[in-house]
């Protein structure tokens, strides 16, 4: 089972997986749960590298910049979700799709010729392994402007990226992105979960979804 999860920076996606991912390891001990993000991601030796790339997009033409980050998204597939999909592992992934729909497409304005070519070639490596194109679960954690601004701000501690810098007009791009695209029927088991609630109630909410996935594959 495949499962991402996307939405704006400091709407929790990240401690959410992880949550999720223990709650996967403890639950379903018969399968291996992995946990992985992007852009970069686990088992690429040049994961991190990529990572590091992408998120220094300063200057870079927007063509650029969703080059790179289908090429990171490309070796991930290949060398770590693939494999261990095709292995019967549970794969958590944080970030994927619909965040270059959000971050490439919608902010940067890329046309939409370019989008559907990049997302073909990671789509093509699925089908190829006889795997269906999308996640089995696209979780998309919505939140309002205060709570992604209240949680940004007491990370104050850490690092911003180029893509944290935010008004509010950004922001209300991207949310609405997001929505637009979980709403989309083109995009297949996109769930959006109601974020601005504490972390039990967000993890719970995918904990239900996902498990009624599974009722209905078991
Ligand atoms: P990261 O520090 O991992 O942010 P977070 O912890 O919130 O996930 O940075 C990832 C950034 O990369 C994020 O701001 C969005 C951007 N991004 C894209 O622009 N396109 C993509 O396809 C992906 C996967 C990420």
């Amino acid at each position: 089972m495949f499962i991402t999860l996307d939405g704006v920076d400091g709407s929790g996606k990240s401690s959410i997986a992880k949550a999720l991912h223990n709650y996967m390891e403890s639950n379903y001990p018969n399968t291996v749960s992995c946990l992985t993000r992007e852009p970069g991601g686990a088992g690429t030796h040049i994961g991190e590298q990529l990572r590091n790339l992408v998120l220094d997009t300063y200057g870079l033409l927007p063509e650029t910049q969703l080059f790179l980050f289908t090429a990171s998204r490309l070796e991930h597939c290949h060398k770590f979700i693939l494999p261990a999909l095709l292995a019967g592992h549970t794969v958590i992934c944080d970030r994927f799709y619909a965040s270059t729909y959000v971050y490439q497409f919608l902010d940067s304005k890329i046309s939409l010729y370019l989008y559907n070519n990049s997302t073909a070639a990671v789509r093509e490596s699925f089908t190829r392994h006889g795997l269906r194109p999308y996640p089995d679960l696209q979780f998309v954690l919505d939140v309002d402007y205060e709570t992604m601004r209240s949680r940004l701000d007491s990370r104050s501690g850490q690092k911003l990226n180029a893509f944290d810098v935010m008004d509010k007009q950004t922001f209300d791009i991207r949310r609405n992105g997001y929505l637009a695209y979980a709403s989309s029927s083109l995009n297949y088991n996109s769930i959006i979960i109601d974020a601005t609630k504490p972390p039990q109630y967000v993890l719970q909410a995918c904990i239900d979804v996902v498990e009624k996935h599974l009722g209905k594959t078991q």
